[in-house]
């Protein structure tokens, strides 16, 4: 009698060398594209398979969760699982795995970018270049404002947010931290834990490192934007829906603060027009994990928690609620 092996649904086209590690033992149903599958078709190719391996916009809700009557794991190539419904698959026995560590180096390099390139207006300067908006030196054309000596505030103590604070001694920075009581705070000395009022009132640059749950969405709103100081940058590279991207167009007009950098939105693919249209606005396309390196180790990662899941083995990384 032939054993029939396992099978898997991956929502997106990934590495093939990766995808190899899943034939030996897993069935694969492989969406080659780059679009997002829309929610009926995961819903129906969802039917008959023990495996998914899905993306941060996948939204794995309980529909989605009940239509997979013979799920067993659910492995997001992310760190992030706000798409997912954890409690449903909880509840249905279905193991929920992530990828944490492996791209906190990446997003921490992002997040860097993202200062530099407000605080010393990069974007900005590259597009005057370019349109030939660039005459001459002269002594006061495109002044931005030094990091040295000045204080970043850190919203979420994380492995990305601890990371990010880790690079702040080489530009003589000091670090002030918001987090929650937990484990995360545990991780950081106590002396640079600071309310995240006092976080807004004192740093020069607030970086947000925060997973996207009920209490963080909006946690920058029109009242904690106008509590930052009008020198100051607000950097996101965690989740779009933790800033009401209406309130920032708002303080930004108002020049309530300096400027942003934004890698992730409320409504990705779009951007609010309020920011489309300011230079002193860094706009990446949520690109915080998307090197090479970390792209290929995440997708191995999936299919490791995969293959050790429905081979009867406990998951790699799986996801504490
Ligand atoms: C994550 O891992 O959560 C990123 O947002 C996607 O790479």
């Amino acid at each position: 009698m032939t054993e029939t092996k396992p099978a898997v649904l991956v929502t997106r086209r990934m590495p093939s060398a990766v995808l190899d590690q899943l034939a030996p033992s897993c069935l694969v149903d492989l969406h080659p594209g780059t679009d997002d599958l829309p929610h009926e078709e995961v819903c129906a190719r969802l039917r008959g398979k023990q495996g998914l391996i899905c993306m941060f916009n996948d939204r794995i809700d309980a529909a989605a969760i009940a239509a997979g009557d013979s799920l067993r794991v659910i492995a997001t190539v992310a760190v992030g699982f706000d798409n997912i419904d954890v409690v449903a698959a909880a509840a249905r026995g279905i193991v929920v795995t992530n990828t944490p560590d492996i791209l906190t180096g990446a997003t921490a390099e992002l997040t860097w970018a993202l200062i530099l390139s407000v605080t010393r207006r990069i974007g900005e300067a590259d597009r005057a270049v370019r349109r030939g908006g660039w005459t001459g030196w002269t002594f006061d054309f495109m002044l931005g404002s030094e990091l040295q000596g000045k204080r970043l505030g850190i919203v979420g103590a994380g492995r990305i947010g601890r990371a990010v604070a880790a690079v702040a001694p080489a530009f003589d920075m000091q670090v002030v931290f918001a987090a929650k009581p937990g484990a995360d705070r545990d991780s950081v000395s106590d002396e640079t834990v600071v309310s995240l009022d006092e976080l807004l009132l004192t740093s020069d640059v607030v970086s947000l490192h925060l997973p996207l749950t009920e209490t963080t969405r909006h946690v920058i709103n029109r009242r904690t934007l106008a509590r930052m100081k009008r020198s100051a940058c607000l950097i996101n590279t965690s989740r779009g829906p933790v800033v009401d991207e209406e309130a920032l167009s708002w303080a930004l007009e108002e020049r309530l603060i300096a400027g942003a950098g934004l890698d992730v939105f409320e409504e990705e693919p779009r951007v609010h027009p309020g920011l489309l249209q300011r230079e002193n606005v860094c706009l990446t396309p949520h690109i915080g994990s998307a090197t090479r390196e970390t792209r290929a180790a995440m997708a191995a990662l999936a299919v490791r928690n995969v293959v050790e899941v429905l081979g009867g083995r406990p998951a790699v990384t799986p996801v504490h609620r």
